[in-house]
């Protein structure tokens, strides 16, 4: 176990009508708002004018940039950042999923450089020194990006999808309204339960000793999702359901779950050279990776992390075989992402094709080896690839 730091310094309003807080929490930094959104979905359930009617009470000058889309480009970022330059903008506000927060932490952090937003991911890996405050306002559970200090970002003319994080990049304040999530469809809801389970399994399928604690916690917010998400696709405006779901998303990424652990991420990086390429929806990426992941790195010596999760989370009979269980556990995750969720389960139905492994498997571990819960090198990754066309 090693020593930590514990330092999430978000001011989180959770529940309804919260926004009324809005106007003076942005005017703490100051009086020219830059407002970001993505195609449109805040205007149809009504919360575009409710914050605008916000800003204008407060007398706060609004500029405002829309149509952040889906696996945010960098054009956005670049447009973003130069408005903010133009109009000496004082603080964002990111209202919408985790793309539009994504795109917006870093026209926070592009407003505060002169160079090409790009070089934030690029071979350059320009240091992210300062941020302009940013302010968000989550309309879907999913990516944490409202508590957690990182984002990725997608260029289509060099074919990368690439993350980055830096506490400049952290909110300073995020609004959580769970009645702002009914509108999210089905498909969208699935994706974002399949996400934030990939966030904690990412943390928790580690071979380093854990703190218990942790373990339990990573446990209780499993099946928190599992629970919460057929209910929500049941029932789109039970408002217990989307309040377990939006608070579990932020947790499962913040870093507390993290403790001491030092492990890198696996099937992030690997979804991610999907999302490049066919431009598919992050979670679906995830659901579809992540049983199959499991299964490549099971041996006698991971055993035990499956045993623990298996019986756990899914409450399976811990008087059976260890590798009885651990196969046992794959199948119920697989359960719950292709049957509760209704996600597609194979490459084929999603349109991945085999001739683009190679590359997707040679950028997902840079060419070298990806290291993680085990270690994996590009034949690795192409054989997990190859588990998932069928
Ligand atoms: O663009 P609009 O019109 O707003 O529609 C969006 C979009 O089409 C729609 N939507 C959002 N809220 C809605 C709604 N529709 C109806 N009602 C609402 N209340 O949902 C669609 C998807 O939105 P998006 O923001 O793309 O989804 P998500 O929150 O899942 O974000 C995915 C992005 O975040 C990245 C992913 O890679 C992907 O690019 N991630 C960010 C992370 C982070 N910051 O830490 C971590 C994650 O692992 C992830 O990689
Ligand atoms: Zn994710």
């Amino acid at each position: 176990m090693h020593p930590f730091v514990y330092d999430i310094p978000v001011k989180v309003y959770f529940g309804e009508n919260q926004l009324g807080h809005l106007g003076e929490e942005l005017k703490k930094f100051g009086t020219k708002v830059l407002l970001t959104y993505g195609g449109g979905s805040i205007k149809r359930i009504g919360l575009y004018d409710r914050v605008i009617n916000e800003l204008a009470q407060a007398g706060l000058e609004v500029f405002e940039l829309s149509d952040i889309a889906p696996n945010p480009r960098i054009d956005s970022v670049r447009r973003g950042a130069q408005m903010c330059k133009d109009h000496q903008i004082d603080v964002l506000l990111a209202v919408g999923g985790g793309s539009t927060l994504d795109a917006t932490k870093f026209m926070a952090a592009g407003a505060c450089v002169d160079h090409d937003p790009w070089d934030f991911f690029n071979e350059k890996w320009a240091p992210i020194r300062e941020a302009l405050p940013i302010v968000t306002i989550l309309t879907l559970s999913a990516t944490g990006s409202e508590m957690d200090c990182g984002g990725v970002i997608s260029n289509l003319q060099t074919k990368d999808k690439i993350g980055r994080l830096a506490p400049q990049l952290l909110p300073k304040v995020s609004f959580l309204d769970p009645t702002l999530t009914y509108s999210v469809s089905r498909f969208q809801t699935a994706c974002g339960a399949a996400d934030m389970m990939s966030h904690i399994l990412e943390v928790y399928f580690n071979m380093e000793q854990d703190l218990y604690m942790l373990d339990c916690f990573m446990e209780g917010l499993m099946k928190t999702i599992i629970k919460f998400t057929p209910i929500a696709l049941e029932s789109p405006d039970n408002y217990e359901a989307r309040a377990n779901l939006m608070w579990a998303s932020s947790w499962a990424i913040n870093g507390f779950i993290n403790g001491g652990k030092q492990q890198a991420w696996s099937c992030h990086p690997i979804e991610h050279e999907l999302s490049a390429i066919y431009d598919i929806t992050h979670g679906l990426g995830l659901a579809i990776i992540t049983p199959r992941w499991m299964e490549y790195c099971l041996n006698d010596t991971t055993v035990r992390k499956y045993v623990q999760f298996g019986t756990n989370v899914f409450g399976i009979d811990a008087s059976l075989p260890d590798m009885e269980i651990a196969k046992e556990s794959i199948r119920r995750l697989s359960d719950f992402f292709f049957n509760t969720l209704g996600l597609q389960r194979t490459f084929p139905e999603v349109g991945i094709q085999a001739s683009d492994f190679p590359v997707m498997a040679r950028k997902a571990c840079r060419g070298a080896v990806l290291p993680g819960f085990q270690p994996l090198n590009q034949q690795d990754i192409e054989e997990i690839f190859r588990m998932c066309q069928e």
